[in-house]
Parts: structure tokens; sequence; C-alpha cells
């Protein structure tokens, strides 16, 4: 098994040394755990491929201390960029614009662009400071898989590697991806819906294009699409079928062990009592609660040794947008 550490001075002194000589590390964000290797060294990033057999077209988030360090990785700063910075920095927000040559082919995937992240956790925060590299992390599950929102989920992701260290941030305070905003060309895209709303972006920029559809591997290969939009992602073992809100009392399957994953008042539904076990991401019906909750209980459901998740839409604004995203995928 990993090695999980807490956030002592002394143990983020060792994580952030080994990061700088090429070693990975794990560590807690504000939005999911990340699998952290210096950004600059390819040796180092090739090894996050490597851990989470994750495929090479899929370019990476590079993680920075400030913004002036997200700077000197980009090729240009628009307005728009300085904007959102200064805005939602340090946060769940992710900017992808051009990149400069010193970030690796690797990171990028071949792309011209960089994606940038100052992250909000104060132990990814120290572990940048004090390892005074760029750190590119993905979230630190194996690929495609539900992404890791304490540290007993990254160790039980990637328990095959036992000489990863994990840097223990506690749980997860968004508990969904950062949401990434492409700022290359004329109009800013979203191209992940994330721990940010998109009407929050909404409110600085204007009405927003989201990129939100499901691509092919083809797709991504030409540069074009945002890898974490591919169909199936996301997922836990157990098949998951989405529904409507609505549908919920035609979804009765007796013969079977089958979970709910619902929100709000759909767990007082009629057909509530026929399901083995029931999740619900928000008794309250808060969509930023819920989010919290979703990979967790994901987790949860999957363990508990169901034939199916039956999972129920969220009202779609705010992060029920981007819930709704992930289920769709986790249900492909
Ligand atoms: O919250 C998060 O974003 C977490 C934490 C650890 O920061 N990281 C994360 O990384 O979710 P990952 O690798 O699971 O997802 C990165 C997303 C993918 O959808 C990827 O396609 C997109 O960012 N991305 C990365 N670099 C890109 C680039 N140069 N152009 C377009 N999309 C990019
Ligand atoms: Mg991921």
């Amino acid at each position: 098994m990993p090695v999980v550490l807490l956030p002592t001075p002394d143990n983020l002194q060792r994580a952030a040394e080994r990061l700088r000589a090429g070693g990975l590390v794990a560590f807690a964000t504000e939005t999911v755990y990340g699998l952290g290797a210096h950004a600059l060294d390819p040796g180092a990033v090739a090894g996050i491929f490597e851990l989470k057999g994750r495929p090479l077209f899929d370019p990476l988030i590079v993680h920075v201390s400030s913004t002036d360090r997200a700077r000197e990785l980009s090729a240009a700063w628009p307005d728009v960029a300085e904007c959102l910075a200064t805005r939602f920095w340090p946060g769940p927000l992710t900017l992808v614009l051009p990149r400069r040559e010193v970030v690796p082919d690797l990171v990028t995937a071949g792309l011209p662009n960089v994606a940038l992240r100052w992250p909000a956790h104060p132990v990814a925060q120290q572990l940048l400071l004090l390892a005074d590299c760029p750190v590119a992390a993905p979230s630190a599950n194996r690929f495609a898989s539900i992404s890791p929102t304490s540290a007993a989920d990254v160790a039980a992701e990637l328990q095959h590697d036992p000489d990863l260290w994990i840097l223990d941030g506690g749980p997860c305070t968004h508990g969904l991806e950062s949401t990434v905003i492409s700022l290359v060309s004329d109009r800013p895209i979203v191209l992940r819906l994330g721990s940010l709303a998109v009407e929050d972006l909404e409110q600085e920029l204007g009405p927003l294009t989201v990129a939100n559809r499901s691509v092919k591997e083809s797709e991504l290969q030409s540069g074009l699409a945002s890898p974490g939009h591919l169909s199936r992602h996301y997922s836990p073992r157990t098949p998951l079928r989405l529904m409507q809100a609505g549908d919920l009392d035609a979804a009765r399957e007796r013969q079977q062990r089958v979970g709910l994953l619902c929100f709000g008042a759909q767990a007082n539904s009629s057909s509530a009592e026929d399901f083995a076990v029931i999740e619900n991401l928000s008794a309250k019906g808060d969509t930023r609660e819920a989010a919290t909750r979703l990979y967790a209980a994901l987790r949860l459901l999957d363990q508990a040794g169901l034939d199916l998740i039956v999972a129920v839409e969220l009202p779609p604004q705010g992060l029920g947008r981007a819930i709704n995203d992930r289920l769709r995928r986790a249900s492909h």
C-alpha cells in the first residue's frame, strides 16, 4: 500500500524534495486529490501516466503557487486571463493558454496550449511553495475511474504502488474537479464543467459556450477536445443507469439488488423502499453539498455488492450541471 503522511512541516518538506527529485507525490487539493510530478521533468511526468494507466494523448493540468508562476509558463496572458485569475485564483478554476517551450510535450500531449491552476488547499499551496517548481497533477485515480476525495481513496485506487506518498489534507471541500476554460481563441470556451459554476464565470465574462459533448479518442488525438470529455469516465465498476427524477417509479427491478443515488426529496419517492441501498447526495437539496459527496457516494455504492446503480439527475443549475455531466459519463 502507498504511504499516507500527515502534512506536518517535516513531511511537507520531504514530499517537496521528493517532487523536486523526480518522484511522485499525491496530495490534497480543494477539488480532488492530485497525483503530482515535477512538470518540467518529462521522466517524472511519464511516471504519472504509467501509474494511472493514462493514455499519452490526455494532457495534464500544471499546478502553480501564484499567478506570476502561471505567467512564466504561458506564452500569452490576455486580459481575460488576468480578470479570471484575479477573481477566482487560488481556487477550482483551470485556465488553458498558449504554452511556453519550457513546458514538455508530455504534459500538454503535444498541444500548443497548457492548462494552469493555482489551487486553494493549504496542503497543495505549501507543497507547491516548498517544491518551488510547477507540478503536473491529474486526479489521483486509475484512468477512467472515480476521482479520489480522501487520502484513503487514493490509497485504494493506487494500491499497486507501495512507494507512492500521499499527503493527507482531509476530505476535499469541493469534491468535484476544477472547471476548465480555454482562453486560446477570441471567445472563451468552457471545456469541462466543474467545481466553479458556469454562472459564476458568466458574471465576469457574459454568456459562455460550453463544449460539453462526448468525444471519441480520434477527436482527442486531433487536439480539438478535452479528454475529460471521453464518454466513459468517472466510472464505478457496477453498471449505472441515469434517469430523470419523474421516471424513478418506473425503475423497479425486484429481482436485482439495486442501489439508488438521489438528491433532496427524491429519496421520499414511493419506490424508494425497493432499493437495497440509498445514498442521498444532499437531503436539503443543496448542490454544493451534493458535489462534495458525489464521488464518495459512488464509491460506497460500488462496494455494496449491487447489480445496478440507479442515479437520478439533479436540477440542471449551478453545480447540478457539472454533477449531471459526471453521472452521464459514469453511466456510459
Ligand atoms: O480539480 C482538478 O482539476 C484536478 C486537481 C488535481 O487539480 N485535476 C484533474 O486533472 O482533474 P485530470 O487530469 O483528471 O483532468 C484534466 C482535464 C482533462 O479534461 C484534460 O483534458 C484537460 O484538463 N486539459 C489538460 N490540459 C489541457 C490542454 N492543454 N488543453 C485542453 N484541455 C486540457
Ligand atoms: Mg481525472
